[in-house]
């Protein structure tokens, strides 16, 4: 187990901050208009952070409005589960949770059919949110979802549905699940699996869903020694990636190295072929322990359901993590990929470098950061609606060392090592979290 740090860039805040107008160096692209947010664990109301996992904690929204040119707020609000609204001596605002985890998602924030969706896997619904990031209460998607959620769904742009993959200690499967873009449940899939995988992610391509059933599962000595993450390498477990197409029911199942993803890039069809750009780390978890497991690498899989085989490539060595592509690509070939230096994650140094991949001609630019400083996941904003796949801006949450304080910086994704575009002053720290989406307002 790794516990949180009671200082430095994971230590929790303890206020729920509303600012406006804020502070900007440099000039805000007026086409930004929206919301970027980003959601993490912030453990609440405890006297000693250290006691709790780095992975756990109440979720906490950071968000910054921009309008106009201007950043119109920044507010930062704890998830009202039950239990944060019992602390905060708030009423809780009921609804539909599952198996009683009514848990206050820490992982994900996204928008889907009009909604503001916290997320977080594993069991526990997603939590919906007001545009100004008050709770709403939990969700289940009008009554659709069988079980829990997840924490990192694909939007298909082409149609605009929701994929996800809910997995759940109690389940011998894990659930494929599929959203219209009314957020109305209009499929879901149940695929058998051994020993309870932690499955964080997945990948979608316009043809299949690719499953990851990676060697950590559920343990129950773990579990029933009171570890607060009751999951571990097991070298029992055989890996195996899955393809299911995405209108059928039949997995075609490949065996592969152990290794563990936490986070795909992207995938998209290559032919017969489907290529996976993802972060692999060859181990994760030995023993529930995050630390001493070798760092994360770039790869690129392909997979050919044809030769009934994988091949695995590394891309780029640098431990890195966070992912992400133009999210108008996800399931379609990209060019770009941003990704951020791992390391902040796995030992408690700060982060180091963002990271942007040229998938197409090859190369990787780095932007370093200052001296202690330490930036979050890097998420593409585009221009307009149909802009070139990099013509648009990089948002990245980044801690000012000499400000004491975290910035929004705002990057044109064409000149990503050269001066940011926009710099926003947030009045306080933002601890690092998990991740985030830049959701424009609604035309
Ligand atoms: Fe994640």
């Amino acid at each position: 187990m790794m516990n949180r740090p009671t200082d430095g860039p994971f230590a929790p805040v303890t206020e729920e901050v509303t600012a406006f107008d804020l502070p900007v160096t440099g000039r805000i692209p007026a086409e930004l208009c929206g919301r970027y947010l980003r959601n993490g664990p912030n453990p609440l109301g405890i006297d000693d952070p250290s006691a709790s996992h780095l992975f756990l904690g109440e979720g906490m929204l950071h968000g910054v409005r921009l309008r106009d040119g201007k950043a119109e707020w920044y507010r930062n609000r704890w998830v009202r589960s039950r239990k944060v609204a019992a602390h905060l001596g708030e009423e809780w605002r009921p609804g539909p949770v599952f198996q009683k985890l009514d848990w206050a998602p820490n992982t994900h924030v996204i928008s889907h059919a009009g909604r503001t969706l916290a997320l977080i896997e594993a069991g526990p619904r997603p939590y919906e949110l007001s545009y100004e990031l008050d709770t709403l209460g939990p969700y289940d998607f009008d009554g659709g979802l069988p079980g829990g959620y997840t924490a990192h769904t694909k939007r298909d742009p082409r149609t605009g549905e929701l994929h996800a993959i809910a997995y759940f200690f109690g389940w011998q499967y894990v659930q494929y699940i599929v959203a219209d873009a009314r957020g109305a449940i209009t499929r879901t899939v149940n695929i058998r699996v051994s020993d309870g995988p932690m499955v964080h992610d997945f990948a979608l391509t316009q043809r299949y869903v690719v499953v990851y059933d990676l060697p950590i599962t559920f343990d129950l000595d773990l579990a029933l020694g009171g570890a607060l993450l009751p999951y571990a390498w097991n070298e029992a477990h055989p890996a195996r990636i899955g393809l299911l197409p995405r209108d059928g029911e039949d997995v075609q199942w490949f065996t592969i190295d152990p290794c563990f993803v936490f986070h795909t890039l992207n995938a998209f069809d290559d032919g017969e072929k489907v290529v996976v750009d993802l972060v692999k780390f060859p181990k994760m978890l030995q023993n529930g322990l995050l630390e001493d497991n070798p760092p994360p690498v770039l790869d690129r899989w392909t997979i050919d359901p044809v030769a009934g085989r994988v091949t695995q490539r590394t891309l780029d060595d640098r431990p890195q993590e966070f992912p992400r592509v133009d999210e108008r690509r996800v399931s379609l070939p990209h060019r770009y990929g941003y990704t951020v230096s791992g390391e902040a994650l796995l030992d408690g140094k700060v982060g180091e470098a963002m990271l942007k991949h040229d998938y197409l001609r090859g190369g990787t630019e780095i932007r370093p950061l200052g001296r202690g400083s330490y930036v979050g996941e890097a998420v593409f904003a585009p221009s307009a609606p149909d802009s070139a796949e990099d013509e648009g801006h990089v948002m990245a949450l980044m801690y000012d060392a000499a400000r004491g304080a975290t910035d929004l910086l705002i990057l044109a994704a064409q000149d990503f090592t050269g001066k940011p575009v926009a710099t926003v002053h947030l009045p306080v720290r933002v601890p690092l979290g998990f991740h985030g989406s830049w959701l424009p307002d609604p035309a």
